[in-house]
């Protein structure tokens, strides 16, 4: 075990978060779409490993409670915060358990979804080894590991940066700087300036860093251990641990956007061989980080899979239709739709939104909305491979199973047990969609009151009291669209 990642955890509380990539509803997709006929993750047994103070492990375990849930994690505290969360939120399908990975024996138990994110990378070699060992024989026989890690060559900068700063902060000059971290990664970049294009990529990259803030950085670019690898480095990994590689946890990312438009055809001579052509979007792209499935060697893994399965899963999307064209939040046209079906999909979906839906209902409404031009012979294979085309330039979202709920505010807002604990505990509001939402002391203030006991207009009254100059009502409407009300 390397000491110092231990001392840091035991010593340091991690900030909590919850990572929508690791949700088996997102991740669950993506393994089917890659050809494993993957068990549903309401009615599975899921561990995380490293699972901290519990925070992406419990809304998971409150969302599916056929499923049960194993948390390990060798902090102390943060696994003792995670039971007693657990218990005031009165769920009793998930286990915590205080140890290193090396001594966790799950006993006959295997698993349908293991989770380690932010470990890979993380810890030690001989850890990392532990890790995929672990996952190779605890793994159901159709199940997944869903396992981050930061990637060469797009992580390189960042380690010069973090070596050159360690490398001031051991020299006298530091003090004309600042003692810390932070401030050296800003004096570096009011010195990288903006003149160049490396420069501009260089500042880019110490605000990016810089923005993680003092209570992330020591656990992440400036953890005890940080050990980047090429994507080709980590498949061969698995592949020597008897773990094969399926795709990235979500679709979307195995042609990321940032790659040039029409770059799937001009890769297209390397279709053949997957891994090569993910070195090669690694390159190009220069990505620093991967969230990727793996499955047992052994798995059953068909190789043609149709686009029809996509008709199979629920859909969202987070953009918003205007007239002909898909508009993102910042407010840029991502598609101006001349087909009639993309137009009658998107208007469908846009109908439906916030909620995840059956791809059968959008059908549905797709159907009465084009009449004629509508039959389901010859129509359908062209919507399956419109679902896939979208979903894979992340204009939609595809999940395992729909996500219903009330998206007006209800009369007297109640944020459930485990968001009222967040509140409580300083800690992210989790979404319907598992996404971390963070608020300032004067929301949280507000937030904590959203028991289900208060009317909006003496919700409404706190607020101004706490935070005047709060638009509590567009507040209020923010997060009933995200499902936060119970
Ligand atoms: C960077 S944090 C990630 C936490 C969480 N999974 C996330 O992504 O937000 C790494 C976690 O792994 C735990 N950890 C590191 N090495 C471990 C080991 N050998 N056995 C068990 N837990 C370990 C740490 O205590 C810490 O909570």
């Amino acid at each position: 075990m390397s000491d110092a990642v231990h001392q840091l955890y035991q010593s340091l509380a991690y900030p909590s978060m919850s990572h929508p990539s690791t949700d088996p509803a997102v991740t669950a997709v993506a393994a089917k779409l890659a050809g494993l006929d993957i068990p549903t993750p309401s009615c599975a047994n899921i561990l995380e490993i490293g699972c901290a103070s519990g925070h992406n492990l419990l809304p998971l375990a409150a969302r599916w409670p056929e499923s049960r849930f194993i948390g390990i994690d060798f902090s102390d505290a943060a696994i003792e915060e995670a039971r007693t969360t657990a218990d005031l939120a009165g769920l009793g399908n998930v286990e915590f358990h205080a140890c290193d990975l090396r001594d966790y024996d799950p006993g006959d138990d295997s698993f349908d979804f293991i989770i380690a994110h932010g470990f890979y990378s993380w810890v030690p070699l001989p850890m990392r080894q532990t890790l995929l060992d672990f996952c190779a024989a605890n793994l159901s026989h159709e199940g997944i590991a869903t396992i981050s890690y930061n990637t060469l060559p797009g992580w390189s900068l960042r380690q010069s940066v973090v070596e050159l700063t360690r490398l001031l902060e051991q020299r006298p000059a530091a003090a004309e700087i600042g003692p810390d971290h932070e401030r050296i990664l800003a004096f570096l970049a009011t010195a990288a300036g903006t003149h160049t294009p490396y420069a501009r990529y260089l500042t880019d990259v110490l605000h990016d860093m810089f923005g993680k803030g003092s209570t992330v950085l020591p656990f992440d670019d400036f953890g005890p251990i940080n050990e980047p690898c090429t994507f080709l480095e980590f498949a061969a990994h698995a592949g020597r641990s008897g773990l094969k590689y399926l795709g990235e946890s979500c679709l979307q990312d195995n042609f990321p956007p940032s790659l040039a438009p029409g770059a799937e055809e001009s890769l297209q001579p390397l279709a053949s061989d997957p891994l090569a052509l993910q070195q090669a979007i690694d390159v190009l792209t220069n990505r620093t980080f991967r969230s990727s499935l793996l499955c047992r060697a052994d798995a059953p893994v068909q190789t043609r899979i149709t686009s029809a399965t996509a008709l199979h899963f629920s859909v969202r999307c987070a953009h918003r239709l205007e007239g002909t064209r898909l508009i993102d939040s910042s407010g840029n046209e991502l598609v101006n739709f001349e087909h009639p079906f993309a137009l009658a999909f998107f208007s469908a979906l846009a109908d439906t939104s916030p909620q995840s839906v059956p791809m059968q209902e959008i059908l549905e409404i797709m159907a009465e909305r084009l009449g004629d031009q509508f039959d389901p012979t010859n129509s359908l294979p062209v919507i399956a491979r419109m679902v896939m085309d979208s979903a894979r330039q992340n204009l939609i979202q595809l999940r395992y199973e729909p996500v219903r709920f009330e998206s007006a505010v209800p009369p007297r807002p109640n944020l459930g047990a485990l968001r009222l604990l967040a509140a409580k505990n300083q800690k992210p509001l989790v979404d319907v969609y598992h996404a971390p939402c963070t608020h300032d002391e004067g929301r949280r203030q507000i937030a904590k009151a959203m028991d289900g006991s208060r009317s909006i207009e003496e919700l409404a009254a706190l607020s101004s009291s706490v935070m005047p100059n709060l638009d509590f009502h567009g507040w209020l409407a923010h997060l009933a669209a995200r499902g936060m009300f119970a």
